[in-house]
């Protein structure tokens, strides 16, 4: 585990209510909720926003046994790849926006993926995946830039990205771009 210098106020409140929820096996609603109410309230977010030209950065907020909280920064036009999240619970809570979402149906023969439903998040709203719903495409829209909180219950260090052309599947590490404000090694 990374070691993690002190988070700000509000992230540390938001960080102990959602803890707090999933030991309690509270509802996603009860998460969602969380996630959304300090999106629309707060912005002290910003003090661990990084963006990059290359592509869309993840900056780790929280790491414990029973999730993980990152802040993904989007530069205008950046999207991730379509990808899986390895049988655990994503929530995504939109920060500044608009952030799509676009799924699609998980491949049952090889080759070209097709995109499924596509759904618009305003800051505040709160979108939610797992791999019994389909794999997803994450990406900011409007030509401007974008950022997300995103809660994986539980953590998990890398996952199936897929080829939108081919349909083929490659095993991706998830790094981190900083952790709590501090930058890491490109190679950590
Ligand atoms: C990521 O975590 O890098 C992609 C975003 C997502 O899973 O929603």
């Amino acid at each position: 585990m990374p070691l993690m210098s002190d988070l700000s106020p509000h992230l540390t409140a938001l960080t102990g209510d959602l803890l707090a929820a999933i030991r309690a096996e509270d509802t996603g609603r009860r998460i969602a909720s969380l996630l959304g109410e300090y999106a629309k309230a707060h912005d002290d977010w910003r003090d661990y926003a990084f963006a990059e030209d290359e592509g869309y950065t993840r900056n780790l907020l929280e790491l414990n046994d029973e999730y993980e909280l990152l802040l993904l920064c989007w530069g205008s036009g950046q999207r991730s790849p379509v990808h899986n999240h390895e049988g655990q619970d994503c929530w995504m809570a939109v920060l500044d926006g608009p952030i799509e979402e676009v799924h699609f149906p998980f491949p049952k023969a090889p080759g070209p993926l097709d995109a499924g439903p596509v759904r618009t998040f305003a800051r505040g709203e709160v979108a939610f995946i797992k791999d019994e719903i389909a794999l997803h495409q994450v990406r900011a829209v409007d030509g401007r830039a974008a950022a997300s909180l995103h809660l994986y219950a539980k953590p998990y260090g890398q996952c199936n990205c897929y080829c939108e052309v081919t349909g083929k599947v490659t095993r991706t590490p998830l790094t981190y771009h900083s952790v709590r404000g501090v930058l890491q090694a490109a190679d950590a």
